[in-house]
C-alpha cells in the first residue's frame, strides 16, 4: 500500500471514530437533560391544571373541566392526554378521543402520594404519566401524559448534525492528508528515486532536499553517505590500478629479460660445452682451462641470482621508507667496495625529506645498483655525491659520480636487460632499477659526458 494511501485511511478512522466517540458520549448526555426537563414541564403543566381545574370539579362541573384539559393539550404539543377522578377516585374528565382505556386507573396510582411520576412504554413511545393530587386526603387526581417526540426530534437533527460534522471534517482531513503526504512522500519519492540513482553505482551525486527537519538530515546523512562512496570507490580503483600495474610492468619485463636471459646464457653454456668436448677427446685440463670454466659457471651464477631476485619478489611489500635512511644503509652495505676503490661520498640529504610509499628492499635494490655503477665506473678512485631535494610531490635524489661516463652511442641502451660494457657484468642492474623506479610511479633518468662523470636521478612520488 502506498504511504499516501495509507495516511488517508488511517485521517479517515480517526475522524469517523473521534465523531462517533462524540456522537455517543453527547447523545447520553443530551437524553437526560432532556428528560429532566421533560419532567419538570409536564410537573409543572400538571400543577396549574390541577389548580385551575380543582373548583370545577368541586363543583362537578364536567363541562369547564373538559374544556379547560382541552385547552392545555391543543396549547402543549407534547401533552398526549390528561385525565382528572373525582373525589371517588372515578374519571371525571378526559381528552382522550377514543374512550378511556382500559386499566388506565392503575398506570400510575399516587397511593396518597402527592404526587408520581411513572414512565410507560405505549405504542406511541415512551409516555411519562405525571399525577398529581388535587385535593389532600381524596382521591381526586390530575393525570398528564407527555410524548418524547421533540426529544426524538432533537436527537435525530443531532444525529445529522454530528453526520454532517464528520462528513465535512472528513473531508477536510483528507485533504489535509492528501497535502500533508505530499509533503512527506514527495522528498520520500525523490529518496527512493535517488536510492536507484545510488543502486546503478552513480556515486558522488547528491539530492536537492532543503528543509530543516528529519528529511533533511536524511538529506543530508544520503549525501554523505553518496560522497564517502564515492571516495571509497575511486580508493579502491586507484589501488586496483595500482597492483595491477605493477603486475603488468613485471610481467613485461620478466618476459622481456627472460628472452635476454636466454640469450644470455647461452653463449657461457656454449663454451663450456666445447671446453668438454675438447676434455672428453684430450682428457688433461690446464689451469687455464679450468679458469676458463670457473669464470664462465661464475657468470651464469650471476646472471641466475640476479634474474631469480627479481622473479622471486612476489607482492610488493609497501611501508613509509624514510630515503635518508635508506641511502645510508645502501652506503654502509657498499662500505668494502667504497674504500678498495678510494671513494669518498658527500651526502647532502635534506633531513626533513618526507617518507615515500614504497618497497624497501627493491628501493634499496635500486641505490645499491647505481652505487655499485658509480663505483665501477671510477677504477682510480674517486667521488660520488648524493643529495636530495623534494620537487612538485616528487622527492628527488640525485647521484653524481666522476667516473668514466657513457659514450652517446650507448646512451639509449643502458636500461636494456643485458646492456653491459663489463667483462663480468650482467647488464640487468639498470634494467632491474628502471623497473622497479617505474613500479613505484617514480622515473629514473641520467645525464652522462664521457670521461667527466655521470649523473642519475631518481623521483619518487611522495
Ligand atoms: N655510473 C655509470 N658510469 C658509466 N657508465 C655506466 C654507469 N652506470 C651504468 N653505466 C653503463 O651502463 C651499463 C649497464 O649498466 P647495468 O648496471 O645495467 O649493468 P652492469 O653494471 O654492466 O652489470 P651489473 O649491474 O649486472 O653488474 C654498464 O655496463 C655501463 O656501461
Ligand atoms: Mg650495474
Amino acid at each position: 500500500m502506498r504511504l499516501r494511501t495509507k495516511i488517508i485511511l488511517l485521517t479517515t478512522v480517526v475522524v469517523v471514530s473521534v465523531g462517533f466517540l462524540i456522537l455517543i458520549s453527547i447523545r447520553g448526555v443530551i437524553i437526560n437533560a432532556f428528560r429532566g426537563e421533560l419532567e419538570k414541564k409536564a410537573v409543572s403543566i400538571a400543577n396549574n391544571v390541577s389548580e385551575g381545574v380543582a373548583n370545577f370539579i368541586l363543583e362537578g362541573d364536567y363541562f369547564q373541566t373538559t374544556q379547560a384539559l382541552n385547552e392545555v393539550i391543543s396549547r402543549e404539543k407534547d401533552v398526549e392526554y390528561i385525565y382528572a377522578t373525582n373525589e371517588e377516585g372515578k374519571i371525571f374528565a378526559h381528552t382522550f378521543h377514543d374512550g378511556v382505556p382500559a386499566g388506565i386507573l392503575s398506570w400510575n396510582p399516587l397511593n396518597e402520594k402527592g404526587m408520581n411520576v411513572q414512565l410507560l412504554d405505549t405504542e406511541k413511545g415512551y409516555i411519562r404519566d405525571v399525577g398529581v393530587n388535587i385535593f389532600d386526603g381524596t382521591r381526586a387526581e390530575l393525570h398528564l401524559g407527555i410524548r418524547e417526540d421533540s426529544l426524538k426530534q432533537t436527537l435525530n437533527k443531532m444525529r445529522i448534525i454530528t453526520f454532517s460534522t464528520t462528513l465535512f471534517v472528513l473531508f477536510l482531513g483528507i485533504i489535509a492528508a492528501f497535502f500533508m503526504s505530499r509533503l512527506i512522500t514527495k522528498p520520500l519519492n525523490r529518496f527512493v528515486e535517488f536510492t536507484k540513482v545510488l543502486g546503478r553505482g552513480e556515486f558522488g551525486r547528491t539530492v536537492e532536499v532543503q528543509s530543516g527537519d528529519e528529511i533533511g538530515e536524511l538529506a543530508q546523512s544520503f549525501n554523505r553517505l553518496s560522497l564517502e562512496l564515492k571516495s571509497a570507490r575511486e580508493k579502491m580503483e586507484e589501488a586496483y590500478t595500482y597492483t595491477h600495474l605493477l603486475q603488468v610492468e613485471k610481467l613485461s619485463s620478466i618476459g622481456q629479460i627472460s628472452a635476454g636471459l636466454a640469450h644470455e646464457l647461452k653463449n657461457p653454456i656454449t663454451t663450456l660445452r666445447m671446453l668438454f668436448q675438447a676434455f672428453i677427446e684430450q682428457p688433461d685440463m690446464t689451469k687455464e682451462d679450468a679458469e676458463v670454466v670457473y669464470n664462465e659457471i661464475e657468470k651464469i651464477d650471476n646472471i641466475l641470482t640476479r634474474f631469480l631476485g627479481f622473479v622471486r619478489q612476489k607482492a610488493f611489500n609497501y611501508s613509509e621508507v624514510n630515503i635518508n635512511n635508506l641511502i645510508d644503509r645502501v652506503l654502509s652495505l657498499s662500505t668494502f667496495d667504497l674504500q678498495n676503490y678510494r671513494i669518498n661520498v658527500h651526502k647532502d640529504m635534506i633531513e626533513t625529506l618526507p617518507t615515500v610509499k614504497a618497497d624497501r628492499s627493491l628501493l634499496e635494490q635500486v641505490f645499491l645498483n647505481l652505487i655499485i655503477n658509480s663505483i665501477e665506473a671510477m677504477p682510480d678512485g674517486g667521488e660520488i655525491r648524493i643529495s636530495g631535494k623534494t620537487d612538485d610531490g616528487f622527492v628527488e635524489v640525485m647521484l653524481w659520480d666522476k667516473g668514466i661516463g657513457i659514450p652517446s652511442s650507448m646512451k639509449s641502451k643502458v636500461f636494456d636487460p643485458f646492456f653491459t660494457t663489463k667483462v663480468n657484468g650482467t647488464g640487468l642492474g639498470l634494467s632491474i632499477a628502471y623497473n622497479i623506479v617505474k613500479a613505484h610511479k617514480g622515473k629514473i633518468f641520467f645525464d652522462s659526458t664521457e670521461g667527466a662523470g655521470t649523473v642519475f636521478t631518481v623521483k619518487l612520488p611522495k
